[in-house]
C-alpha cells in the first residue's frame, strides 16, 4: 500500500491545502455540519448522485459512513475527504478518490459534490487542483478517472478546467437518480501536462 510506506499511519493522512480550501478525512465530529448541508442540498444534489436511503442523513448512519471510510483507508480501497472553507472552517462539500486499482491499473474513481450555498465560486476547481497531487505523488496512481452525465455542465466544465480528457462515452454506466444513465468519461495521467 502506497500510502502506507508514504506516511507513518492512515489516521496520519494529513490536510491538503487548495486555494481557499482544506480537504481533511472525515470525523465523526463533522455530522451535524454535514448532514445541514446535505438536507440544505437536497434538490441540487439528488439529480447527479445515487439515490439517497432514507436514513442516509441519520447520525447512525453517518457513523456506519465512517466506519466505512476508515475501513476503505485502511484497506488501501478509498481516500475520501470534506471539503472545508480556509476562512472559517465551514464544511462545503466533498470528493473522494474511491474505487483504487493496484496492480497493473494504478488507478481511481475521482467523486465529487459541493454544497448548494457553495457552489459555482472556484472550490471544486482548487479542491481537485489540489487533490491531484495527492493521488499522484503520495499515493503514487498512475491515472484518476472520472464520469458524469452529459447534460452536467458544472462537472464537465470542472474536469475539462483541471486537465481531463474526454476519453470517451458510456452507456447506462452508473445508476444515478434511479435510472441507469450514459456517461462521460474522463482522465488525468500522472504524465499529463498541468493545465
Ligand atoms: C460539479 C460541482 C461539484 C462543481 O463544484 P463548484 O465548486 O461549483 O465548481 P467551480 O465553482 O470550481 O466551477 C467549475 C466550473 O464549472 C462551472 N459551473 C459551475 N456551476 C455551473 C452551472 N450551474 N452551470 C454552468 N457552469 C457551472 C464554473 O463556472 C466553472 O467553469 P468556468 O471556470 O469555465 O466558468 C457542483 O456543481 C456540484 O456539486 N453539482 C451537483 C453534484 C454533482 O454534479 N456531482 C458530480 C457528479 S459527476
Amino acid at each position: 500500500m502506497a500510502l502506507f510506506r508514504s506516511i507513518s499511519s492512515p489516521e496520519a493522512l494529513p490536510p491538503v491545502n487548495g486555494d481557499g480550501v482544506v480537504l481533511k478525512t472525515p470525523q465523526m465530529s463533522d455530522y451535524a455540519q454535514w448532514a445541514q448541508l446535505r438536507e440544505a442540498s437536497r434538490d441540487f444534489l439528488t439529480p447527479w448522485e445515487p439515490t439517497w436511503p432514507a436514513d442516509d442523513l441519520t447520525r447512525a448512519s453517518f457513523r456506519q459512513r465512517m466506519r466505512r471510510y476508515a475501513e476503505d483507508m485502511r484497506t488501501d480501497q478509498a481516500y475520501p475527504f470534506f471539503m472545508f472553507r480556509k476562512e472559517d472552517n465551514t464544511l462545503i462539500g466533498a470528493l473522494a478518490l474511491a474505487n483504487v486499482r493496484r496492480g497493473v491499473a494504478q488507478a481511481a474513481s475521482l467523486g465529487y459534490w459541493a454544497g448548494a450555498p457553495h457552489a459555482r465560486r472556484g472550490y471544486m476547481t482548487a479542491a481537485v487542483r489540489a487533490l491531484l497531487p495527492v493521488a499522484f505523488d503520495l499515493l503514487r496512481l498512475h491515472r484518476v478517472e472520472a464520469a458524469c452525465i452529459p447534460t452536467n455542465v458544472a462537472s464537465v466544465r470542472l474536469l475539462e478546467r483541471t486537465g481531463f480528457h474526454r476519453e470517451g462515452y458510456a452507456r447506462a454506466y452508473l445508476c444515478i437518480n434511479g435510472m441507469w444513465q450514459d456517461h462521460l468519461l474522463y482522465a488525468r495521467l500522472r504524465t499529463d501536462p498541468k493545465p
